[in-house]
């Protein structure tokens, strides 16, 4: 076996480990099936045999009632294998599934910059379920399926040799040649599912911008797209099926040539006088019988191969490794943090510098406005600042503390964002605003939102706090969506705010709750306003101008609103908040 297959069956004995008890019973009831089975066509052609030679119908009834006693047995014997070995394989690959997204979870966002929703659903469910099939089938087809050949040809051998031979023959090619063949498929069932992958994704994309595709008539280009992918989709598909199964066509072919020698050598021996009757029937019983593990076989093949590239991929996706490495530091000083920027450059692609020598510092307590042109560098300025990527060059210190050298943990629960565009999960209002903490009261709740001015959008909620949300934000204005996500942050009661305005206008109603709001929240922690409006800058005690990623300005509001030539005053004698937007 090669080295990396070796690996990948060492990771998967890992899932199997836990239910290895259940692996045992399923083993025990796989064997006795097989058993029963074998045993059937002797008891019928004893009963055969028994009539044909004018027997009592004691020993008639007395076989018949054994024969219904064994089938009844060997069915249920069955439906308990198939519940079982599914029950392992979810079991297992559930684990599986969990330890994948969880993994996810925590790669950095360069990875999921990258990457489509859809193709993260196929590798966390997708190549699981292709692996889970593979559990829950395999180890009992294949064994089983090795036991019933075995047996049948055992039994053969002490009935009659030339028959048995071949037979045994027959099987032996069948298998010879499922193993040559095995390759034959892959390659177009590889090309089915990455054709259904883009339908998939084609899918996934368009439903997700609805609005867009509403709004712009985009309807019909959409479809013939569709249609066009669904076109993909059926000639891969046909060809993968066609490759599927003319090796299953083949061992059918090679199966009714066999029958026949066989059929043919046992006639000759019955009239030999060298069988009974009974026997005749029994050999023609067991070589219907040879089929059936035959072609499981075959399936089990097709199944190991998918599961195989499910498993490789699955392995690899779990090999890769967050760039964001998790300090240890755990302490930072009470209250209001500080924060200092040391010649920090950054940027999300080698080729394109996003943040150029950022240098700065804010006190403990102090608030900063960030303003600049859009795509100066603003938000990702405050996602550096949250680790979501790691620096090219320079540091950052939160209270003092170099932000690599703490614990993720430490650094999410003291300081909060609320970002431009915020997300709502699925669940109600409540849950939405604590993010599932069950911890949160609603007193708490009703008091914070009071304090921001939220409580009474909350009350003309159809169930108050318990009304439903849908994801993805779209049951919230953009207003109602930052007081919401102000709310979100307030009762966390962090040390040090970053809050990104969004670009779009508010109403002037809207915009006065959620500048006080802002007001309430910066009153216990330091605050960094990443602002579109001028008018949220007015309390701040320091300004910063960014320009291309650069830091243009930097200093004191009232000193750069009294200092002619800079940026910040001529902006506010311009008003041309154009330029912020
Ligand atoms: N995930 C990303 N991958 C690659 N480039 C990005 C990514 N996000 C932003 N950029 C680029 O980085 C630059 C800065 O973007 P950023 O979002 O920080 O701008 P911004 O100042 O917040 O703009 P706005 O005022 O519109 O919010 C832009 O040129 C943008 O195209
Ligand atoms: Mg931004």
């Amino acid at each position: 076996m090669p080295k990396t297959e070796k690996r990948s069956m060492s990771w998967l004995l890992r899932y199997l480990k836990p239910v290895k008890g259940k692996l045992a019973v399923l083993l025990i009831m796989l064997l006795t099936s097989t058993g029963l089975q074998l045993l059937n066509p002797q008891i019928i052609r004893r009963f055969i045999d028994t009539a044909a030679s004018g027997g009592i119908l004691g020993d008639l009834v007395q076989l018949a009632g054994l024969f219904l006693l064994i089938a009844v047995s060997n069915q249920l014997i069955t439906i308990a294998v198939s519940y079982l070995g599914n029950d392992v394989a979810w079991r297992a690959t559930n684990r599986m599934r969990g330890d994948l997204l969880k993994h996810c979870l925590r790669l950095d966002m360069r990875f999921h910059n990258v990457k489509t929703p859809g193709e993260m659903i196929e590798r966390v469910d997708g190549d699981v379920t292709s692996i889970s099939n593979f559990f829950a089938l395999f180890i009992v087809q294949v064994i089983g399926s090795f036991v019933l050949l075995a047996g049948i040809l055992g039994f053969m051998f002490t009935i009659n040799v030339p028959i048995a031979l071949v037979m045994t023959v027959f099987t032996l090619l069948s298998i010879l040649f499922m193993v040559v063949i095995r390759n034959l498929g892959v390659e177009s069932s590889k090309n089915e599912r990455a054709a259904s992958a883009s339908l998939f994704s084609l899918i996934e994309e368009r439903i997700a911008g609805i609005e867009d595709v509403q709004a712009n008539g985009h309807v019909p280009y959409v479809m013939n797209r569709f249609f066009r992918t669904m076109r993909t989709v059926f000639l891969k598909g046909r060809k993968a099926w066609m490759l599927r199964v003319i090796p299953w066509n083949t061992t059918v072919v090679m199966f009714i040539v066999s029958v026949t020698v066989v059929l043919l050598l046992g006639v000759h021996y019955y009239i030999e006088g060298a069988i009974s009757f009974g026997t005749l029937f029994l050999i023609y019983q067991y070589s219907q019988m040879l089929n059936e593990p035959i072609e499981l076989l075959g399936d089990q093949v097709q199944e190991f191969q998918k599961a195989k590239s499910g498993m490789l991929r699955s392995r690899e996706l779990l090999s890769l490794r967050s760039e964001i490495q998790d300090g240890s530091e755990e302490s930072l000083p009470d209250g209001p943090l500080g924060l200092e920027f040391n010649q920090v450059h950054f940027s999300y692609n080698e080729d394109k510098p996003v943040l150029q020598d950022i240098t700065f510092v804010v006190k403990p307590g102090e608030r900063l406005g960030i303003i600049g042109r859009t795509g100066s560098g603003k938000s990702s300025l405050s996602r550096v600042l949250l680790r979501l990527y790691n620096l090219d060059q320079g540091t950052i210190h939160i209270g003092g503390t170099d932000i690599t050298k703490l614990s993720i943990q430490t650094l999410y629960r003291r300081v909060g964002m609320v970002t431009q565009d915020v997300q709502l999960f699925d669940g109600t209002l409540r849950d939405n605003l604590t993010l599932f903490n069950s911890e949160v009261s609603d007193a708490m709740i009703r008091q914070t939102t009071e304090r921001l001015g939220l409580h009474h959008w909350i009350d003309t909620q159809p169930e108050g706090l318990d009304t439903h949300l849908t994801a993805g934000g779209s049951s919230l204005s953009a207003g109602e969506a930052q007081l919401f996500a102000l709310t979100r942050v307030f009762l966390t009661e962090p040390s040090l705010v970053i809050l990104d305005e969004p670009s779009s206008r508010l109403d002037a109603a809207t915009e006065n709750l959620l500048q006080s709001a802002i007001d309430e929240l910066m009153k216990r922690s330091t605050g960094i306003i990443i602002a579109h409006r001028l008018a949220t800058l007015e309390k701040v005690d320091k300004i910063m101008v960014l320009g291309g990623g650069r830091l243009l300005e930097f200093g004191s509001r009232v000193e750069l609103a009294n200092n002619p030539s800079s940026h910040y005053a001529r902006l506010l004698v311009t008003g041309q908040e154009e330029e912020l937007a």
